[in-house]
């Protein structure tokens, strides 16, 4: 692939330019996959449960609109303070009117789940890239368990789910490593009688099995031979309790990579979650040579949380073993942006998932790094970044409705020889809305050209 530069001229763009280094202490916003799970399994247990931390993203807010669509009573008390009345297991109402879950499509594979166990009839749709997303994975199970769906072709959005009840409860090996489709089963076999069963073959994240437990289900994990078995007991007394979301790993992963790239950078992110089902990311880049540590480390809310401080580092290409994919797949695009400025070539394998995130997240990093004027080979699941010490940059970077392409070159613009813009910033605000703002506490100069 080759490089045709095109220096970001158009005017609004976000754009983002090499400058002084990044220092400074923040902390990013609540855990996006906890925030969902909390205000979902927080509308189902009985009596009151207060949340702090909470992202404030959009994806988050559309399911707080859903549960109140849904018949709990959800409020925010103040900046990350919710507090949920929750209806009881079973007890959600029939909801007027379509479920627009916007871009989630956590939001969306979750409440599959949960509505799929109670006895009503909803309709879920979302934005462009959710409603090109393919719901299968998790209509499949949920169908096996009794739920009724009528979706559009190739299993999208916009769907109807018509709710078993109960729902009959089935063991289910995950076709991939998904922990949506794996919450999905969980939250319909909460309404099941008798034991849910899901077989992983790689540990997906566990946030669900965690907060579960936290409001009083039992779960049980065992490891097999032939994969991680959670085992589910249906139709429990779930009890209000409140909860703490930590920082987003996710979300941390920006200017974590940001201030690595930045020659003399060193920046602390405050609280972030670091359970090692989500920590992928963080162990690739020390295999790389980051000089990163996860200071303090602590619990909250049921979750490991430590303070990372990293500072700029040279780092080197490696080969990211494909069964870490499962704990850094939302992960790879930055990535890939610290590898086009690793010394050597990275190569990372097993990203067939990547296809179809909120866009084909495959495609779009390789496209993304070409215009930056990186060297990439890409294949149906694989991606190969050779690496050097000056990147060209001057690009405008298509991000295809995808907040995580959005963020991962506004990084690669502050490390890059000439800026980076993006066609378009409004999805940042689906999981990190105040990004631009952190980033330019640090000292990072993103402006709209
Ligand atoms: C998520 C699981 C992952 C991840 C997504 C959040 C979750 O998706 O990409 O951002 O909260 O369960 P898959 O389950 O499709 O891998």
């Amino acid at each position: 692939m080759s490089h045709s530069p095109a220096p970001p001229d158009v005017p609004g763009r976000l754009t983002a330019a090499a400058g002084r280094p990044l220092e400074g202490r923040i902390t990013v916003p609540g855990d996006k996959s906890i925030s969902h799970r909390a205000l979902m399994l927080a509308a189902l247990a009985v009596g009151r449960t207060g949340v702090e931390g909470l992202l404030e993203g959009e994806d988050v807010l559309r399911t707080a609109a859903a549960m109140r669509a849904l018949g709990a009573r959800v409020e925010r008390l103040g900046p990350g303070t919710w507090q949920v009345d929750g209806v009881g297991l079973g007890g959600l109402a029939e909801p007027e009117d379509v479920l627009d879950m916007g871009n989630a499509g956590t939001g969306s594979r979750l409440l599959m789940g949960i509505l799929a166990g109670h006895d009503l009839t909803a309709f879920l749709t979302g934005d462009a890239s959710l409603r090109r997303r393919p719901m299968n994975r998790v209509m499949a199970p949920l169908a096996q368990m009794g739920a009724t769906f009528a979706a559009r072709s190739g299993g999208r959005l916009p769907l109807m789910v018509q709710g078993a009840s109960p729902p009959m409860p089935i063991t289910y090996r995950l076709p991939v490593a998904s922990a949506q489709v794996k919450s999905a089963v969980l939250f319909a076999g909460l309404s099941a009688p008798g034991t849910t069963t899901v077989i992983e073959p790689e540990p997906t994240r566990d946030h669900s099995e965690r907060m579960l437990r936290h409001f009083g289900a039992r779960i049980a994990v065992e490891d097999r031979t032939d994969g991680r078995h959670v085992v589910l007991t249906g139709q429990p007394e779930l009890v209000a309790g409140d909860l703490v979301v930590p920082g987003d790993p996710s979300s941390a992963a920006f200017p974590v990579v940001a201030a690595l790239l930045v020659p003399g950078s060193e920046v602390t992110v405050a609280r972030v979650g670091t359970n090692d089902l989500r920590c992928g990311l963080y162990t690739t880049l020390r295999e790389m040579g980051a000089d990163l540590a996860f200071v303090d480390p602590r619990e909250e809310g049921g979750e490991p949380i430590a303070d990372l401080v990293v500072r700029a580092s040279r780092l080197k290409g490696v080969e990211v073993p494909p069964d870490r994919a499962p704990a850094m797949i939302d992960e790879y695009p930055v990535l890939a942006v610290a590898a086009a400025f690793a010394e050597g070539t990275t190569v990372m394998r097993g990203l067939g998932e990547l296809k179809v995130k909120e866009s084909d997240r495959l495609a779009a990093t390789a496209r993304g790094l070409v215009a930056c004027g990186v060297k990439v080979e890409v294949g149906d699941d694989w991606l190969i970044v050779h690496g050097q010490e000056r990147v060209p940059g001057g690009a405008l970077v298509e991000t295809e409705m995808d907040h995580r392409i959005a963020m991962a070159f506004l990084v690669m613009g502050l490390a890059a020889q000439q800026p980076v813009a993006i066609d378009d910033d409004a999805m940042i605000a689906t999981s990190f809305p105040a990004f631009t703002d952190l980033m330019r506490g640090l000292g990072a100069d993103l402006r709209r050209v």
